[in-house]
């Protein structure tokens, strides 16, 4: 076996699910990619232009944020204080401010600030392990400012080695222009900017927020058909706030994933299932925002649904730039496992984002993206706040 590199005497958490914690393990990456990773015992013979020695620390696959607003102008500082002195969110969207204000930031800043103010936040992503990144447009909500919010997502994938996944939210919030036409909006986002979008490959997938401060389920269909007439995946922001059957509808069109669902009943639960649609958590925003109600988590175990977490990072409500804090609150707040908190963000996640033969877990084949982390045991990534445990990163086996 000929290799490139070779990443020895480790403890390794391949997240193969149902595999085993590998005391003695051993990772061998060419041309990017993984060609071995297992125990040391079990490794063909092999040469190496490279060996490196982990000296026992753990390796894992590099870390998926699937659910991410990442790139966005100003802040919600502000609303926050708001907030505090008992304004509601859904109060402060419908008095123009929440989505909109950053809408208003966002179209002011130029495609070059854009990608400025989103570097700070990927690299923290990246100094924690994060090899995947998903990021949504949705501030924009005109064709310009949306292209322009996709191509600074694109940007910062040249500018950084991560692996940029974006997803078109034209269907975030209605601009000013639409305001008493949601659906003059709706015929917008479908007959000109998924077409446009579309065109230039700027768009991994298209999603929507199907809430009372966003859009209905009849709305957010006709934005899903537009996209599968496309050829874009969808996923949706479904039951964040109350239960519109948003995860239900997602589920029919195949979603990938049904994002928040703290509302999220029976039905959806089972909709979900029979689909295979990922369940992706965000405790950020449910800690940030102070919901009361959780998502469904003993019933969504129980129908088999994956579930994925993710940081939400986003100016209104998840403020949120570390995705070992998510995990951390996935346990606290969500009573998830370890080893749930684990797969949420590895192989799960990659699930959610389509890319499950890409990335994701320690496996022959995938993109050799790795987290080698300092800890004595893989609960310590779930247990800690506010560490910085990250030995080194590699991704695509650099
Ligand atoms: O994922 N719920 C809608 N979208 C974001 C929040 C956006 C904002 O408030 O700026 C979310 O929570
Ligand atoms: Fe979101």
């Amino acid at each position: 076996m000929h290799c490139d590199t070779v990443w020895r005497n480790a403890r390794l958490l391949t997240m193969i699910p149902g595999a085993s914690p590998i005391a003695d393990g051993l990772v061998a990456a060419r041309d990017g990619r993984i060609v071995f990773a297992g125990p040391a015992a079990d490794v063909p013979a092999f040469e190496s232009a490279q060996v490196v020695d982990c000296q026992r620390r753990w390796i894992t696959p590099a870390l998926i944020d699937a659910h991410t607003h990442l790139v966005h102008a100003g802040n919600r500082a502000r609303e926050f204080e708001l907030r505090l002195e008992g304004a509601s969110y859904e109060e402060i969207a419908r008095k123009g401010g929440g989505i909109l204000s950053t809408m208003r930031a966002t179209r002011a800043a130029s495609e070059e600030e854009l990608v400025a103010s989103a570097l700070p936040r990927l690299d923290a992503l990246l100094g924690e392990g994060v090899g995947t990144i998903e990021i949504k447009s949705g501030y924009g909500l005109d064709l310009a400012s949306e292209l322009k919010m996709l191509r600074a997502a694109r940007r910062l994938g040249d500018l950084r080695s991560v692996r940029v996944v974006t997803t078109f939210l034209g269907a975030h919030a209605l601009p000013p222009e639409f305001t008493g036409n949601p659906d003059g909006y709706i015929d917008l986002v479908c007959g000109e900017m998924i077409p446009a979008v579309a065109a230039e490959g700027l768009a991994d997938a298209v999603d929507g927020f199907c809430e009372g401060i966003g859009f209905s389920a009849a709305q957010i269909g006709r934005v899903f058909d537009a996209a599968k007439a496309h050829g874009l995946p969808v996923k949706l922001h479904a039951e964040q706030l109350s239960n519109l059957g948003g995860a239900t509808l997602a589920a029919r069109y195949g979603a990938l994933s049904a994002d928040h669902l703290e509302h999220l009943d029976e039905a959806g639960v089972a909709a979900m299932a029979s689909a295979g649609t990922v369940a992706m958590l965000l405790p950020g925003a449910y800690y940030f925002c102070r919901e009361a109600q959780l998502p469904p988590i003993v019933a969504l175990r129980a129908a088999g649904v994956p579930i994925a977490l993710a940081t939400d990072c986003n100016p209104g409500t998840s403020p949120l730039t570390s995705l070992l804090l998510a995990m951390n609150m996935g346990a606290t707040c969500f009573r998830l496992t370890v080893a749930e908190c684990l797969a949420g963000n590895t192989i799960n996640a990659a699930r959610a984002l389509g890319l499950e033969a890409e990335c994701g877990s320690l496996e022959a084949g995938k993109s050799c993206d790795l987290a080698i982390w300092d800890i004595e045991e893989p609960a310590e990534l779930v247990y800690r706040m506010g560490a910085r445990p990250l030995h080194a990163r590699i991704w695509r086996g650099i």
